[in-house]
């Protein structure tokens, strides 16, 4: 057993494209997207512990984030030692760069690091495929968070196929101070898609990511990837959160090449065509009052750090 901390960086993520289907018994929805995971991260440090316990800071507001089982990490780590038949404690200490209930999966980020992190820390070697199981039992986007790069999701989104994705593709995330709820999102979906009219798209009985998005991801043509952008859930996002919609005029307005709500939002990702115009479209973001970050995509899954 390792007597320093294991550090282990997990990324965030970007719904390129999410489709979702209809609504299970199981109260999960099917889901036909791709992730993209992008540079900003949640960093989780593991030292021995008799007992479980958990401590969070970050660059982000990290108030709502609750420290006992309720935590992804903290179940994370029970769940391990559980399976692994470990009897001893951990000390997570979490650093999050990720919005909290963001739609970036930050506390999915944590759940995957803190796997990788206590199956250093503890020798366990479980390996990609049973810690990928473990995974899934935590959260539908706990997968993507080992698995990092550009995937397709199917089922609940824990079905992985690795995406062929050339090059770089650079984002501009919009943050804001208040979270969403994501089973509120989904549940409000549900809502709308149960009022005749009030959307277009009835949930389709089969999912397929477009070809267009594979396509666009496969030549590293943010061009061709932005039109094809699209988010079942925003619509839904939206219905609470109506200011979104400015963001995404004004990152289109100062040169983005298109914009989406980010999973279950409030998150906004403004795809852009190299880093001078990110950068350009983050820094006039910010002079209308935002919280405008440039980040990149696609990055590694969760890792050991040196
Ligand atoms: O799996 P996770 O805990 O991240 O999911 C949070 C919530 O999001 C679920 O309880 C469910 O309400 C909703 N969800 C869904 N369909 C999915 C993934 C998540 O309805 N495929």
């Amino acid at each position: 057993m390792a007597s320093r901390p294991v550090h282990v960086r997990a990324p965030g993520k970007i719904n390129v494209y999410l489709g979702v289907g209809p609504r299970h018994d199981d109260g999960y929805h099917s889901l036909a997207t791709v992730f993209q995971a992008v540079s900003l991260y949640e960093d989780v440090y593991a030292s021995p512990s008799d007992a479980f316990t958990l401590e969070v800071d970050g660059d982000v507001d990290v108030s709502g984030v609750p420290l006992d089982d309720r935590n992804l990490a903290m179940r994370a780590a029970k769940l391990l030692a559980q399976t692994a038949g470990v009897d001893a404690g951990v000390h997570l200490r979490i650093r999050k760069g990720v919005p909290v209930a963001g739609g970036m999966g930050g506390g999915s980020a944590d759940a995957a690091a803190a796997l990788v992190a206590c199956d250093a820390l503890w020798g366990t070697e479980l390996g990609a495929h049973r810690l990928h199981e473990l995974a899934a039992r935590l959260g539908a986007d706990v997968p993507f968070a080992l698995h990092g790069g550009t995937a397709v999701g199917s089922g609940r989104g824990d079905e992985l196929t690795p995406a062929l994705a050339r090059g770089r593709f650079d984002w501009v995330l919009v943050l804001s101070e208040q979270g969403l709820s994501t089973p509120a999102v989904y549940g409000q979906l549900d809502l709308l898609r149960a009022q005749d009219g009030a959307v277009a798209d009835d949930p389709p009985m089969s999912l397929d990511v477009p070809l267009a998005v594979l396509q666009a991801l496969r030549a590293g043509d943010a061009r061709d990837l932005a039109p094809a952008l699209l988010n079942d859930l925003e619509v839904a996002a939206l219905v609470d959160r109506p200011d979104l919609t400015s963001a995404l005029v004004d990152g289109i307005r100062f040169g983005a090449l298109g914009g989406i709500v980010s999973g279950s939002g409030p998150t906004i990702a403004l795809l852009c065509d190299d880093p001078d115009q990110a950068r350009l479209v983050q820094d006039l973001l910010r002079d209308t009052g935002r919280t405008a970050l440039h980040v990149h995509g696609p990055v590694p899954g969760a890792r050991v750090m040196g």
